[in-house]
């Protein structure tokens, strides 16, 4: 079984980004399980003082981290950019350096708005951060979702159903290119260079 771990960077009842990710489910390739987080809404902001002996609820997000093999984070965009909550929940797990449980991850980034661009300049910081903090971000079709609420429905007593199906596409593709950066552990490859420098610290 491939273990996913989905975050959603909105902490919103109603969000569009979480739904998004509770109904990517059906478009998983067999064997994967995708796991929505929840619990950012209890991280205290990021203090430097406290990174190596956190608070219990980002030990939690740490630890649900650490256990998954591959991630799926979904990014609004609050003014052209990144919310602080979902910086904030970046900034945890990427410390203490070098030893931080993010690096080496596969990761899919998307974003969704209910305007336009679909969150695309989030997005592009988004990839880019995961990219600098040494994780593997699949690359394929760039799944950044315009008029969100469009293409989002219930079905059936179903929530949550994706009905666009030209975003199912999409979505299929990225998580068959997730599994096999899983499957391939694109991630180790791309952290060996960190975990090398790290090693060399450690002697
Ligand atoms: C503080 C703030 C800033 C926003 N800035 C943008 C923006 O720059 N671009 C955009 O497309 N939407 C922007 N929005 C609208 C969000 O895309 C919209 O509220 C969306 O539903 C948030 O994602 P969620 O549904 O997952 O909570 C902003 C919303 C807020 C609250």
């Amino acid at each position: 079984m491939t273990r996913i771990l989905a975050i959603s960077g909105s902490l919103r009842a109603e969000s569009f980004n979480t739904a998004l990710l509770h109904a990517f489910q059906p478009f998983a390739p067999e064997g994967m399980q995708i796991e929505v987080y929840k619990g950012l809404d209890e991280l205290p902001h990021f203090n430097q003082d406290l990174e190596a002996n956190p608070p219990a609820s980002v030990m939690r997000l740490r630890d649900a981290i650490a256990q998954a093999d591959g991630l799926i984070i979904a990014t609004p965009e609050y003014n052209r950019s990144l919310p602080g909550v979902l910086k904030n929940a970046l900034d945890w797990a990427s410390r203490p350096y070098a030893q931080g449980v993010l690096a080496g991850k596969n990761v899919v980034a998307i974003s969704a708005s209910p305007g336009a661009q679909g969150g695309i300049r989030a997005l592009i910081q988004l990839k880019s951060l995961l990219r600098d903090l040494s994780n593997y971000v699949v690359s394929g079709p760039e799944i950044s979702v315009p008029e969100v609420h469009t293409r989002l429905g219930v079905e059936a007593d179903v929530q949550h159903v994706l009905t666009d199906p030209a975003t199912a596409g999409m979505v299929t593709h990225v998580l068959a290119g997730l599994q096999d950066a899983v499957d391939n552990d694109l991630g180790g490859l791309v952290a060996r260079p960190l975990n090398n420098w790290a090693a060399s610290l450690a002697g």
